[in-house]
């Protein structure tokens, strides 16, 4: 048992994170299925689980909102396997009709992106509001994972998960060069404690060489998350 304790100490490259953000993409069939085919996948895999298991790995499952609570009694016993949201109301409570607010969720969701860059463009979100959902997140041990779409986007303090998500690259299947990523990364003047992940066209076939860098710790994932087994080839690789 020490000695397992020592090897994972001397071998562990750290924790990666791979986050699969379903954006508005699923029905209530799709998600049975889909949970269905990568628990089997996930449970079957002995690397996996081990990696899971010794902190090497952790993966957030980001659904629609109503699709949360179903999904955590799915995924009850595998360790670091989290439930997500996609975004959070920026109010805490009260008579705000249609809004989702970290308060209702606490305890459903471990985590919650914040400022992704179709809710900065298409529903107005702004940098003011994303500072009240981070508030809000500490205050109900939400970890928030913050995404970026270049160095004007202000990192936050105490931000622990950054998702550097370049707009040209997401959903076109043009990802950015892994290189690029790693100068553009040097840009944000990043804390140490800070994951550094990316994001846009990120999949199973590309996805390594972010990780050879050294500098590149986990992938935010839209398109290549909605097939059970991409997404989980994409673990293999981390
Ligand atoms: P993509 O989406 O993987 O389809 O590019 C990523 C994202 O928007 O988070």
């Amino acid at each position: 048992m020490l000695l397992d304790l020592l090897l994972i100490t001397v071998y562990s490259t750290g924790m990666k994170y791979l986050i699969a953000n379903w954006k508005a993409q699923m029905t209530f069939p799709q998600v049975r299925e889909w949970i269905a085919v990568f628990e089997d996948l996930i449970r079957e895999d002995s690397d996996i689980s081990y990696n899971l298991t010794t902190n090497n790995l952790a993966i957030i499952i980001c659904p629609p909102s109503p699709f949360i609570l179903y999904l955590q009694d799915q995924i009850l016993g595998i360790p670091n396997l989290y439930i997500g949201a996609q975004d959070i109301s920026h109010v805490e409570e009260g008579k705000y009709t249609g809004e989702v607010t970290t308060k209702a969720l606490q305890g459903l969701i471990s985590h919650s992106i914040l400022g992704h860059s179709e809710r900065r463009s298409e529903f107005g979100e702004t940098e003011e509001n994303i500072a009240k959902k981070i508030t809000l997140c500490k205050k109900y041990a939400v970890e928030p994972i913050l995404c970026v779409r270049d160095e004007k986007d202000t990192i936050f303090d105490g931000v622990k998960l950054v998702a550097y998500e370049p707009v040209s690259a997401i959903g076109t299947g043009q990802n950015m060069n892994p290189a690029e990523v790693v100068e553009i990364k040097k840009k944000f003047s990043l804390p140490a404690e800070v994951t550094f992940i990316y994001g846009g066209s990120a999949d199973e076939k590309n996805c390594k060489e972010y990780i050879a860098t050294g500098e590149i710790d986990g992938f935010l994932v839209g398109t290549a998350s909605l097939e059970p087994q991409r997404f989980f080839n994409m673990a293999k690789t981390l």
